[in-house]
């Protein structure tokens, strides 16, 4: 696997994922749901965020290999869900990614 670099992730966040998705902790839903505490998460689940039925009722935890096989290719594994993005088809840049929304959880280790 990839080694990731969570600052070049938040990055492609900011770049790739924002006009669609929050990551703070408590941030608003846009287009897309907010993505904070969704490494290792189950999908689907984001509180008043009304999800197509592809997304509502796929049933897998958000592990870090669903986390990249749903990047690379979105409508591959979660056909008929409703984000317009077309993949991070770049190995590295989805190890970036994971590492950066690795740390917005709750159960990520913190910084002393
Ligand atoms: C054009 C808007 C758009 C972009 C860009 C986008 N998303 Fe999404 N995303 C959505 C929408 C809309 C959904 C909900 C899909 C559904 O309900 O079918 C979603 C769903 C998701 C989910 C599943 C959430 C859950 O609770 O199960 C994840 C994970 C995700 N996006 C991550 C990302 C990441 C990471 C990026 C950047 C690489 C990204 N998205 C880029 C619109 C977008």
């Amino acid at each position: 696997m990839e080694k990731g670099d969570a600052i070049e992730g938040a990055r492609l966040f900011r770049t790739r994922c924002s006009h669609c998705h929050t990551i703070a902790k408590g941030g608003m839903h846009k287009g897309g749901p907010n993505l904070y505490g969704i490494y290792g998460a189950p999908a689907g689940q984001a509180p008043w965020y009304m999800y197509s039925p592809a997304n509502r009722n796929i049933n897998v935890q958000w592990t870090h290999a669903n986390l990249s096989s749903f990047l690379e290719s979105p409508q591959t594994f979660m056909p008929g869900n409703k984000m317009s993005f077309r993949g991070l088809k770049d190995p590295q840049q989805r190890a970036d990614l994971l590492a950066f929304l690795a740390l917005q959880t709750d159960s990520a280790p913190k910084e002393q």
